[in-house]
């Protein structure tokens, strides 16, 4: 086993998720950690963040004088020495017979907002500061991070080169109006044209700017250039959607590719998903099994025909091994059309050929219909972006959106226009200023190439894998209208 010395401040320090793979033999080690429980005087369970499993650790009557004992509250920091014995109990294989107790800080129990039992995941929302050290949350952000680490992982095995796109941006890449301005103007009186209208020439960079809703344009710059590359980072949205899908601010990955067409786009895609799923159930199934169990114990509230057929694991170990369904969205709207849930009149919104699906749309027909993951394509050009390469019959892109059960839309992608002339002509038509993107249509200009691309929604994910309901609950601190606490 490989010991990571150099992460170790204090001296050698065990993480608790090591400890427990070595066999017990009275071995003296060190463990540093957050009590969770303190019981009898005499059995502390200690966790350090390395895994939801505490480790037991005994401190024998009598050795440890009262004062110490009483500072041993939740949430207090110890550091413990102690030999490793197999254990007697029920419930642990082994445990810490403590030496040396040292309180590297104390914490007040009337105080300390979490108890040793069940809090609501509304009420842990408010107290985002301190919801890592439950078990939840403890396996949500491993989790994320296994799934993070992954995504570099597929791509640097893939050769993509990881493009930094910039956050603040003078271009409204979706064309879709909803950005946060950035600016040093002051708002009571900023400086004005001869018209009233503000005058950003005196703004910081001199022009107006907002936060970045997405990287893709400039992702279509490397793209050009390297061939492949992918881009992993915040983006932020000023939709004034108050749901359990959407964040004002949340990551997105975006591989742009030269030489892919809308085909080899959904192969991309599809693997990309699986792949990074494989990686979490390799090297999280601990965590995995919990927040399995939490979902099933979640569930027991709901009625029978509300409550998932499936686990949370085998869901994933299906998506693993079958094919996303593949659908045109004229077949997603024929099959919408003749579904018992339009024919009794069950959908709030209505159904025909030109539709933005609303999520019940989506929701039947990975739900109810297919049970699966569908990659919906070609999408009507008018509620899809200038980017997207026309289709032959002058009426659909050569768009694709993955939609996920539980989720909705996962991923939002395309293959690009690549003709200078199409792609002009369809700027003009939805009024996108074409001076200010000549940058970009440099790509068309200078050795245009056929090139698709995606963007798989960070949080969506990690909502799919994890299991949670809700989208801030899977990002540390979550921005939403009217929120942006700690
Ligand atoms: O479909 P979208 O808007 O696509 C783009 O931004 C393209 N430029 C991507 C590309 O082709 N390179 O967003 C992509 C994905 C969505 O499918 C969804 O998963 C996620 O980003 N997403 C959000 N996630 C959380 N909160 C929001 N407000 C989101 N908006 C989009
Ligand atoms: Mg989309």
């Amino acid at each position: 086993m490989r010991l990571f010395k150099e992460a170790n401040m204090i001296q050698k320090r065990t993480k608790i998720r090591e400890l427990l793979r070595m066999k017990p033999e009275g071995q003296s080690l060190t463990v540093m950690g957050w009590v969770r429980t303190f019981r009898n005087n005499q059995f502390i369970a200690l966790n350090d963040g390395s895994t939801n499993t505490n480790l037991q650790v005994v401190a024998p009557l009598g050795v440890f004088d009262e004062t110490l004992l009483k500072r041993i509250t939740t949430s207090a920091s110890l550091k413990i020495e102690g030999s490793l014995v197999p254990s007697s109990g029920k419930g642990q294989a082994m445990e810490l017979v403590a030496t040396s107790i040292e309180v590297l800080g104390d914490s007040d129990p009337e105080k300390y907002p979490l108890q040793p039992k069940k809090h609501s995941l509304e009420f842990l929302r408010e107290i985002a500061h301190l919801r890592f050290r439950t078990n939840t949350f403890g396996s949500v952000f491993r989790v994320r991070h296994s799934l993070a680490f992954a995504i570099h992982q597929f791509f640097n095995e893939r050769g993509f080169v990881y493009l930094h796109t910039p956050v603040i941006t003078a271009s409204d890449a979706e064309g879709a109006g909803e950005m946060f301005r950035v600016t040093t103007l002051p708002f009571d009186n900023p400086p004005r044209n001869e018209d009233g209208s503000v005058n950003f020439r005196e703004d910081f960079f001199g022009r107006a700017t907002n936060l970045t809703v997405s990287g893709q344009l400039e992702g279509e710059l490397g793209a050009t250039a390297f061939g492949e590359i992918y881009t992993f980072g915040p983006t932020f949205r000023a939709e004034n959607s108050n749901t359990t899908r959407h964040l004002a601010e949340f990551w997105m990955i975006e591989p742009e590719m030269a030489f892919y067409d809308l085909e080899d786009n959904m192969n991309l895609a599809e693997s990309f998903i699986k792949y990074i799923i494989g990686y979490a159930m390799e090297h999280n199934r601990e965590d995995l099994e919990f927040l399995a169990q939490r979902l099933q114990e979640e569930e027991k509230a709901l009625p029978q025909d509300k409550r998932s057929e499936w686990t949370l694991l085998e869901k994933l170990e299906f998506v693993l091994k079958n094919d996303f369904e593949r659908i045109t969205y004229t077949e997603a709207i024929d099959i919408l059309l003749q579904s018992p849930a339009y024919k009794k009149k069950k959908f709030q919104y209505d159904v025909k050929w030109g539709i933005d699906m609303q999520s019940e749309h989506e929701r039947y027909l990975v739900e109810k219909h297919f049970r699966k993951p569908v990659i919906v394509t070609n999408y009507p050009k008018e509620i899809k972006a200038f980017y997207m390469r026309q289709d032959d019959n002058g009426k659909t892109v050569a768009a694709m959106d993955i939609l996920a059960p539980g989720i909705g839309e996962i991923v939002g992608g395309s293959q690009r226009e690549e003709r200078m002339d199409k792609l002009t002509a369809r700027m003009r038509e939805m009024h996108i200023p074409e001076e200010e993107l000549y940058w970009y249509l440099d790509t068309r200009r200078f050795g245009t190439v056929p090139h698709a691309g995606f963007g798989l929604g960070f949080e969506r994910m990690v909502q799919f894998v994890t299991g949670m309901g809700n989208i801030r609950d899977v990002i540390p601190f979550p921005r939403t209208p009217k929120s942006a606490e700690f």
